[in-house]
Formats: structure tokens, C-alpha cells, sequence
């Protein structure tokens, strides 16, 4: 097995091992890769804030074939040399659960891990067999209120960002910018807003990292929300799985209504003091 850099030549061999959601923020993003008999082994993002001095592990991915050969342990051995180099306190990671050997493998590098928050999990199936959103997603009727965030004028995008933070809704990273997220917009006020991004893992995921409604009205969320169900199942299909993060409780107690969470998927939070 060979270590390597990733980069714009070769970053497309890699892509189907790296899970990189939406832009860093950080100021330094550094992919490896591991390449065995002519073919991506496994591959890691580690991004920097010098700042900061945090090193963040963004992603660290090993081919299910090849798992327990040591290819993860050469990114990270790779990524230690990184830290000392850009002379980091500290190295973090997030992670859910449910990715099969993460755990195992942050705490047997020494980090120190633990759970952060719940997901609420459910398939896009489920969903569909609600039957008022079945009705709902019948009687659609074109929408000029929602929109893809995509779609939506930079100042809006910024309105956005404001809101959900003057209202203690967390602060929001470049995710915003995330092709399916959606924002309600009835007359240019925005009203509710899904902001979302998909991966292929072992299943294709939705992450909801926010579901937000700036509004009493329920039919505006809602009409967001069925907007949202069917522009999933068009270019996901039904076997997509939705993870709810950072869940509140009025919106678990909101999905719940909507579905049963398959499991109990946890967000976990690992971090490792640099001396
Ligand atoms: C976790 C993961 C990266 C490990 O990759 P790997 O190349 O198999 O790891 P290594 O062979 O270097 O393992 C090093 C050590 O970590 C620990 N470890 C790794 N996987 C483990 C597992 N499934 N169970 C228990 N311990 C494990 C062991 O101590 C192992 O040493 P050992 O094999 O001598 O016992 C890999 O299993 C994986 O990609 N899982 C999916 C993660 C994912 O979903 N990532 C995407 C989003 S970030």
C-alpha cells in the first residue's frame, strides 16, 4: 500500500472514498489518499485552522475490502506529521455512530470520544407511508413560495443566514450554499427553510442539519417540507435514508408524527490534546 497526496489530477480517482460536505471553512484543507495494486484504497480530509491551532478530521473512508490492513493508520500516521508540522493543540472529529470501526479506531489513536447528539433516522419510504404526506404529495400544486437556496439572490442567502442566527438557531457555515437545501419564501420574507446536504455511503444519506420555521403558520412548513420529500425522492429514490441533526425536541416530536426513526444514530464527538 502506497501513500499519496490528493490533488486536482487525481482527486476524481478518489472521490467515491471521500466524504466531503460542503466547503471548509478551515484555512488549510489537505486530502491523502492510499492507492494499493493500481486502485483508491482508502482516503482522509484534514483541514487546519491555524489559527486556532485545531486540526479537524474531516473524513477518513477505508474500502470495506480492505479494511484492518492498516490503510486508515497510514492516513493518520501521515496526519500526525501534519499536526507537529503546523504545531497544533489539538485534533478533533465528528462522526456518527452508525460508521462501522470509527470509533474503534479514534479511541485506539488515544482519542478521547464521546456522544455529542442525537440523529433521528428515517427512511424516505417511511415517509411516503404517511398517508396525509401521501395526500399531500398528490394534491401538490406548484408552488411559487419554495425555493432551492440555489436559486435565491446572494443578499437573500445572507437574510438567511441572519435570521437563523438572531434566532438562536446556531450558527450556520457555508452548508447554506449546499445544492438541495430549500427556503421558504412567501412575499421575499423567508419563513422556513431545510438546509440539507446527501452523501453516498454505504446508502445514499440526507443530512438536515436545520429544519427552521420562522412562522406560526403550519401550512407554510409543511408545503416546504412536501416541496422538500419530493425533490428527494426524484433524485434520491425512495431508499434514501434521512438523518436529522441536532435535533430539538418540537422537531423530534414533528418527525415522529411524520414517521418512526429507524434508530438511534448518535453524533459523536472525538478530540486528542497535541503535547
Ligand atoms: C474506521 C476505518 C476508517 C478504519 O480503517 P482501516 O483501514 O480498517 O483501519 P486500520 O486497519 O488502520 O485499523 C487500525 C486500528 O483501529 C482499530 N479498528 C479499526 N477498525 C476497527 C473495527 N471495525 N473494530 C474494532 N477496532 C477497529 C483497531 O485497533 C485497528 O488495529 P488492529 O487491526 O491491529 O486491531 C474503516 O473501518 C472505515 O472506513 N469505516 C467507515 C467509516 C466511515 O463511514 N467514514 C465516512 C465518513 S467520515
Amino acid at each position: 500500500m502506497e501513500l499519496t497526496g490528493i490533488n486536482s489530477t487525481n482527486q476524481s480517482y478518489f472521490d467515491p472514498l471521500l466524504f466531503l460536505d460542503g466547503e471548509e471553512s478551515d484555512d488549510v484543507l489537505i486530502l491523502l489518499g492510499v492507492i494499493h495494486a493500481e486502485s483508491p484504497v482508502a482516503a482522509a480530509a484534514f483541514s487546519i485552522d491555524v489559527k486556532g491551532k485545531v486540526g479537524r478530521i474531516v473524513s477518513i473512508y477505508t474500502r470495506p475490502d480492505m479494511r484492518r490492513k492498516k490503510a486508515a493508520t497510514m492516513l493518520m500516521n501521515s496526519i500526525d506529521v501534519l499536526a507537529k508540522h503546523y504545531k497544533l493543540l489539538r485534533m478533533e472529529c465528528y462522526y456518527t455512530d452508525n460508521m462501522n470501526g470509527l470509533d474503534a479506531f479514534f479511541k485506539a489513536r488515544k482519542f478521547d470520544t464521546h456522544q455529542k447528539n442525537n440523529v433521528e433516522s428515517v427512511g424516505v419510504s417511511d415517509l411516503l407511508s404517511n398517508k396525509p404526506i401521501q395526500q399531500m404529495l398528490n394534491n401538490k400544486k406548484p408552488s411559487s413560495s419554495v425555493q432551492k437556496i440555489g436559486l435565491i439572490e446572494t443578499n437573500q442567502k445572507e437574510a438567511l443566514r441572519k435570521k437563523i442566527e438572531s434566532n438562536g438557531y446556531g450558527s450556520v457555515g457555508k452548508g447554506i450554499d449546499e445544492d438541495i437545501s430549500m427556503v421558504a419564501l412567501p412575499r421575499d420574507e423567508c419563513s422556513a427553510a431545510i438546509l440539507c446536504s446527501a452523501e453516498t455511503l454505504e446508502t445514499i444519506i440526507v443530512t438536515v442539519m436545520l429544519l427552521v420555521s420562522f412562522t406560526d403558520n403550519p401550512s407554510v412548513t409543511m408545503g416546504l417540507l412536501i416541496e422538500w420529500i419530493d425533490l428527494i425522492v426524484k433524485q434520491y429514490g425512495e431508499e434514501a435514508q434521512i438523518d436529522f441533526y441536532s435535533v430539538n425536541p418540537s422537531v423530534t416530536s414533528f418527525i415522529h408524527s411524520l414517521a418512526t426513526p429507524k434508530a438511534d444514530v448518535h453524533v459523536m464527538y472525538g478530540e486528542k490534546s497535541i503535547y
